[in-house]
């Protein structure tokens, strides 16, 4: 069931073939150095490009500026309480930020992070203390086609061989990321994170949640979790929630806010190490890097991404561009995820190796085709690592409509069919840290 009207209006244009065939040439054929202005269907990611609601703009105008005690905060703080469950937050200017903050606390050189995936940036903030990130993925986690309901899950079997590997001692930060972004944004159980829990309770390690996307993770748990078929949405994330020691947000996703972030715990210890941590990389502890009115629209975007009808337009939509997708004979990941569907680009441009970067092919030809813009997440986004050839079309909250869907579908649909002309690509430069290349390299059709 629809759940939003439009209230503002922003013009979106489609270029001409012509200007979009030369868009991709000066883009050195890598997506992310399109002007936006170029883009008509932008699918490049779900994080800061939603629309905010008219209570979010209403407290905009409100936002208390005060660099110290701002009332802003508080209506953040409770918030926080409210609908996650947590006394204490560390306000920064975006995930990222909280990442930094948090893992910056709790991890030293040599240590080894587990995380059912790491996401990138998260991987990037591990290796940056000098510790390892290691991927617990459950099984068929990159199988594209099996109906599992929880293919996001942490895989204990595997973190336990790493303890075995490496010594608890070594251990002591586990990870779960609700959904799982790494892994086709697929959700994770509560069953699974209270048997995390218990894990990292063995190996005396810190559990911390990645709570992104914690809105739509408990709107698969109550479709797809008997014990929590009749539970309301709120319920579930701070059940679920609730088994972590402290999370990591990113007030961009199911915050439905357009900057934002935050660290948030019920450990007194722990919350005090990040503060200060915090007032070093972020700002005062009642703005950590956001406005005042940034910090507001946060604290009413919480309140909103729980509300029944919004978790339900969300899944739900998704849902029906990964069907409108299948119809037309595109092949996806399925079950579809949370905040978007990944399409599978090597049964899309099966004449394509993955040295010619399908993915990556897909992505130009979408945009060349219709104006539409995905990322690529295989052989370019993750060298040397042995993952599916994977284009991630995220869907940012409440932005597009049926018929937007309905042309990326058609898109779609047309590239397969000429699929035969759709020539790969070769990495003409690329910076020196290959991997976060993808943001930045250049290429060439071959
Ligand atoms: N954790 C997860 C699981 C994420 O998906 C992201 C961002 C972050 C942390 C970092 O948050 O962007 O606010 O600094 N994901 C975006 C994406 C960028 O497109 O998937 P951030």
């Amino acid at each position: 069931m629809v759940a939003y009207k439009t209230k503002v209006a922003e013009r979106i244009h489609l270029p001409s073939r012509d200007r979009r065939e030369r868009a991709l040439a000066e883009a050195g054929y890598n997506v992310f150095n399109l002007d936006a202005e170029d883009v008509f269907v932008d699918l490049l990611t779900d994080s800061g490009t939603g629309a905010m609601s008219d209570a979010q703009w209403a407290a905009v105008m409100r936002g208390d500026e005060s660099y110290a005690g701002s009332r802003s905060f508080d209506e953040l703080e409770s918030a926080v309480r409210d609908v996650m469950g947590f006394s204490r937050v560390v306000p920064t200017h975006q995930g990222r930020g909280a990442e930094n903050v948090l893992y910056g606390t709790l991890l030293s050189e040599g240590d080894v992070a587990l995380n059912n995936t790491h996401f990138d940036t998260t991987r990037a903030h591990v290796a940056n203390q000098g510790a390892d990130p290691v991927d617990c993925p459950v099984e068929g986690a990159h199988d594209l086609a099996t109906d599992e309901p929880f293919k996001g899950n942490f895989s204990l079997e595997r973190a336990r061989s790493v303890v075995d590997e490496v010594g608890a001692e070594r251990v002591p930060l586990v990870i779960s990321t609700i959904t799982n972004n790494s892994t086709a944004g697929q959700p994770v159980s509560v069953e699974n994170t209270r048997r995390v829990r218990d894990f990292a309770d063995e190996i005396d390690a810190t559990f911390v949640i990645d709570a992104c996307r914690f809105a739509e993770n408990a709107g698969f748990v109550r479709r797809r979790e008997d014990e929590f078929t009749d539970a309301d949405i709120d319920e579930i994330a701070r059940e679920q929630l609730g088994y972590a020691d402290a999370i990591v947000m990113s007030g961009k996703k199911d915050g439905l806010a357009n900057a934002g972030g935050f660290v948030a715990t019920d450990d007194e210890a722990l919350f005090e190490r990040c503060k200060q941590r915090a007032i070093l990389y972020e700002g005062f502890p009642t703005y950590g890097g956001m406005s005042g009115r940034d910090v507001a629209a946060l604290a009413v975007g919480l309140r909103e991404a729980v509300e029944e009808a919004y978790v339900a337009d969300r899944i739900d939509g998704v849902r029906a561009f990964a069907d409108l997708l299948e119809d037309a004979g595109v092949p996806i990941y399925t079950p579809p995820g949370g905040h978007a569907v990944y399409l599978d680009a090597g049964a899309a441009l099966p004449h394509l190796d993955s040295d010619e970067f399908p993915g990556q092919a897909l992505v130009c030809e979408l945009y060349r085709e219709g104006g539409v813009r995905g990322v690529e997440l295989g052989s370019f986004a993750f060298p040397d690592t042995d993952r599916p050839e994977l284009v991630r079309l995220a869907v940012p909250r409440r932005t597009y409509h049926t018929e937007h869907f309905e042309h990326v579908a058609e898109t779609a649909a047309t590239v397969i069919e000429k699929r035969e002309s759709v020539a790969g690509l070769e990495i003409t430069s690329e910076p020196e840290n290959r991997e976060l290349r993808h943001f930045t390299a250049d290429l060439e059709p071959v």
